[in-house]
């Protein structure tokens, strides 16, 4: 019950100033955010390499409200692929964005969202690396996957994500599972209505097992995005059951969670990409985390108690 009411509050912008607000949060979303600045990202970037591991990045935003703060998360972006290149990170790093930080939700969003991330992806390719487009409600797949489309003509190696709990999502993966695409496979993290979504976790999980099936036959280049340890597991049958190489699919988490078994992943000579997201704009992201796991909320609401 709880999961439903934090995602609705993930886009309420009165408990987004009291929970941002609270000193206590800091400590929590610390977990799950690598920092505000590039450098504490870049700092985490070196420390996960270091254990083997690959990265995507997300400079935190989304849901904007005009058109100046789309050219703001821009050029974070084209900041982030400067570093990249210039460290030399760019074959290990990759970068994810929500459209909605590009002004997909404005008037004349596609044309707008489009036109601003096109630099992203150039810059990107320059710095030897790609983007992947985070999918987020369902009322912006059509637009994403359209975008992605234009965005490919060009730079095929752009990413996709598509969500098990949505009803749609098999046919998008028949669609993606094509030679040259990378596709993240998730579950789906936003609040959905009964008319497009599955609202029973198994029915997400047997749909997520589905999608990974025709995504692993496929010719593309399955991203097996979940924490959890039943698709880890038939991520690694599936895999094997299709003779794909340790390079030709990977596994993804998010940073902070099942640290341990992303080592393990990697011990067995998995490729391991961990989704580092971080910057000011934590909020909804944060909320999103919590929703996915009321032990979560218990130990911040335990941390607001105890001061
Ligand atoms: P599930 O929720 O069943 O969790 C399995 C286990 O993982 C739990 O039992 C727990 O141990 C652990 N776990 C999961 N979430 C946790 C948390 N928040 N804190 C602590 N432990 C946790 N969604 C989306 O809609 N659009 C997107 O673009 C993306 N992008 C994305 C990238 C990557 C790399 C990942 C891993 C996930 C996403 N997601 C996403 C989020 C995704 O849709 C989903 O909400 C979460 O991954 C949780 O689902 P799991 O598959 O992990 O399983």
């Amino acid at each position: 019950m709880l999961g439903p009411v934090l995602l609705a509050a993930a886009r309420s912008d009165s408990i987004r100033r009291v929970v941002s607000a609270a000193p206590v949060t800091r400590p929590v979303v610390d977990r799950y955010v690598a920092g505000e600045r590039l450098d504490q990202c870049l700092e985490s970037v070196r420390s996960l390499a270091g254990h083997g591991m690959e990265v995507t990045l997300d400079h935190l935003g989304e849901d904007i409200t005009d058109r100046s703060e789309a050219l703001r998360n821009r050029d974070a972006y084209l900041a982030l692929a400067d570093s990249l290149a210039g460290e030399g990170l760019g074959p290990r790093a990759e970068m994810s964005v929500k459209l909605s930080a590009f002004g997909q939700a404005l008037p004349g969003g596609d044309d707008l969202a489009y036109a601003n991330v096109l630099p992203v992806v150039e810059a990107a390719a320059a710095a030897g690396t790609t983007v992947t487009l985070d999918m987020e409600d369902h009322t912006t797949v059509d637009s994403t996957l359209a975008i992605l489309a234009k965005l490919r003509e060009r730079f095929p190696q752009t990413g996709a994500v598509v969500q098990s709990y949505l009803f749609r999502t098999e046919d998008d993966c028949h669609a993606l599972a094509g030679e040259g695409s990378r596709v993240r496979l998730v579950k789906g993290a936003y609040k959905e209505p009964a008319e497009v979504a599955f609202q029973d976790k198994r029915e997400v999980d047997r749909a997520y097992v589905r999608c990974l099936k025709i995504l692993m036959a496929g010719d593309g280049y399955p991203m097996i995005g979940s924490h959890d340890p039943r698709m880890v597991a038939i991520g690694q049958e599936l895999a094997r059951r299709f003779g794909r190489k340790p390079d030709e699919y990977e596994f993804q988490m998010l940073y902070g969670i099942r640290a341990a078994e992303q080592e393990r992943l990697v011990a067995e000579g998995h490729r391991m990409r961990v989704y580092i997201p971080y910057g000011t704009d934590w909020y909804g992201y944060f909320m999103r985390r919590l929703a996915e796991r009321p032990a979560n909320l218990a130990f911040f609401l335990r941390s607001l108690a105890t001061r």
